[in-house]
């Protein structure tokens, strides 16, 4: 009678082992990293923080500039939310590579915000994805209003444009009032207000600059307290609910500010008369 072998005596003789190597297990891509590099660089890159990020896509807001850790400490919160985010000034100029660096950068830090650019050069070439630009001057309210059709009102701004005083003024006066409460506005290398070749001014004082704006911004938190005979409280007076300055950025809050004042109950007579002394000769 022929002598049956069962399979696993005959691994046994063979291998001195009682069972065959086990088949590899199936390679999962979502958790193997050399399976997949795509998904192994896009784990990569949400792990990422802001600054880190900025380095890896090459935009000046961490290096030349120290913006990043204070647009972190503002915008964290958003995250993992879905909003408009739109920089004005794309960046690259003639160089396409080097194109569009920050707008790449937010774009892995908001994974679930669309990310609009607007530059005074074509950059169409960045478009797909999370990602539209769109050409035109961010003085040009036609163009700010269209975005703003098309894509959403942004909950956060960011000029990083001409930077030059009279357009960073008026493309505030644009878009300020169109923005959603809690809206962040920022505005970035705010020192071409010191600058008279940006169109800046050396007296740091001087009225006209994108500084003097924020500092009327910074008045108008306190409107409520302004003694001036019918003041009529502007509308950046009653929308601004915060300003935060920092060396070349500004980041300025949108939202109530309507809180009430105690000018009417504090007791005056302990300083004296709140009256204009100027009235009395
Ligand atoms: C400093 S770069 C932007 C850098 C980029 N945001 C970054 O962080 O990597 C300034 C950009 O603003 C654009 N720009 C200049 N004047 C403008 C204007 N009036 N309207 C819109 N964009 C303008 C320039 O073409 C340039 O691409």
């Amino acid at each position: 009678m022929p002598l049956r072998r069962s399979a696993a005596a005959v691994v046994r003789r063979l291998t001195g082992r009682s069972q065959p190597d086990p088949a590899p297990a199936p390679v999962d891509p979502s958790t193997d990293p050399s399976a997949d590099p795509k998904a192994e660089r896009r784990r990569r890159l949400m792990s990422l923080d802001l600054t880190e990020l900025a380095v890896e896509f090459g935009t000046d807001k961490w290096g030349v500039h120290r913006y990043t850790p204070h647009y972190q400490r503002h915008l964290e919160h958003l995250r993992g939310k879905k909003f408009v985010l739109l920089e004005i000034g794309i960046g690259g100029y003639s160089r396409k590579r080097r194109s569009g660096a920050s707008l790449k950068m937010w774009r892995w830090f908001f994974p679930k915000a669309r990310i609009v650019g607007l530059d005074i050069e074509d950059k169409s070439f960045l478009d797909g994805g999370h990602i539209a630009t769109y050409l035109g001057d961010q003085t040009d309210p036609v163009i700010l209003k269209r975005i703003i059709a098309e894509e959403g009102a942004p909950l956060v701004v960011i000029d990083d444009g001409s930077h030059i005083p009279s357009h960073v003024r008026t493309t505030f006066a644009t878009l300020f009032p169109l923005l959603p409460d809690g809206a962040i506005y920022c505005i970035e290398d705010i020192q071409t207000s010191y600058w008279p070749a940006w169109g800046g001014a050396l007296d740091p004082r001087a009225p006209g600059t994108s500084m003097d704006l924020v500092k009327d911004l910074i008045d108008g938190l306190n409107h409520e307290e302004f003694l001036v005979e019918g003041y009529e409280p502007t509308f950046t007076d009653t929308h601004v609910r915060a300003v935060h300055c920092y060396h070349n950025l500004v980041v300025i809050e949108k939202g109530d500010n309507v809180e009430g004042s105690n000018r009417d109950t504090a007791a005056h007579s302990f300083h004296g008369s709140n009256d204009d002394p100027s009235a009395d000769t």
